[in-house]
């Protein structure tokens, strides 16, 4: 089973309209040679999302947004829903980041809510799990990313399986400099499509699993080339178009 590579670059809470256009004009002329074999997402902040949409019009670049409401309207200050994000252009929606969890309060039942009303909308949605330190050095990775998949998944049909993306994130490794290994890395999305292939039986084989957590140029070649990694979330990296472009490049 071939997998397409799919690397998405989570923006978080960097770039203004004028900045994103700057670094999408860049990206398009570092990547417009990278043909299928790699799909390519950048996930801005949701008031550069329409501007990049329009810049993005007949690249190889696609839309994601970094989080969404589980509601499609109403009395919900601040937020957007999946349908709004449908409309703009997205075709993925990051849900259950670990930035949204620690700090905004999100549950692996909320996540799971987000991730339907992302596929009812007719978008994928991106679904983050990841441990942290403390549970990492407790040996408690494996049990912690499990209640996090099943929680989340555990709704979706096996006819949705496929259009769900899922990826690994150890907290420790984001924005520290700190990557998973490899092996680490591999050991959990092993694990990870195991769980899968008990929700979705043959379809766990279709699902993309990417990692995520300081992932550069010169680490990605190795992490990608692991057996059940399908891609990369990255965070840094992704705001400077040649770092951005040379992951893209250690797969394309
Ligand atoms: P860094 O690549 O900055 O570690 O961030 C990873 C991340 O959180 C992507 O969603």
């Amino acid at each position: 089973m071939t997998r397409r590579c799919f690397i998405a670059g989570n923006w978080k809470m960097n770039k203004t309209v004028s900045e994103g256009l700057a670094l999408v004009r860049e990206l398009r002329g570092a990547l417009s040679m990278v043909r299928d074999r790699v799909e390519i997402a950048v996930a801005p902040p949701f008031s550069a999302l329409h501007p990049v949409a329009k810049a993005l019009e007949d690249s190889n670049l696609v839309l994601a947004a970094q989080n969404c409401h589980f509601e499609e309207s109403g009395a919900f200050t601040g937020e957007v829903s999946a349908p709004m994000l449908k409309e703009v252009g997205c075709q993925y929606v990051i849900v259950g980041h670990s930035e949204r969890r620690q700090f905004f309060g999100d549950t692996n039942e909320g996540v799971g809510r987000k991730a339907q009303a992302v596929l009812k909308a007719g978008m994928s949605p991106i679904v983050c799990v990841g441990e942290t330190l403390a549970e990492r050095e407790g040996g408690k990775t494996l049990d912690v990313v499990s209640a996090q998949v099943k929680a989340a998944l555990g709704s979706i049909p096996a006819g949705q399986g496929e259009r769900v993306v899922l990826a690994y994130e150890p907290v420790w490794a984001i924005g520290t400099g700190k990557t998973a290994t490899s092996r680490q890395a591999q050991e959990v999305h092993a694990h990870v499509r195991g769980l899968l292939k008990e929700l979705w039986g043959t379809t766990a084989q279709k699902v993309r699993i990417q990692y995520g957590g300081s992932v550069k140029p010169d680490n990605a070649a190795e992490l990608l080339s692991q057996p059940d990694i399908d891609g990369a979330l990255v965070g840094g990296a992704s705001l400077k178009a040649a770092d951005f472009a040379g992951i893209v490049k250690a797969k394309a």
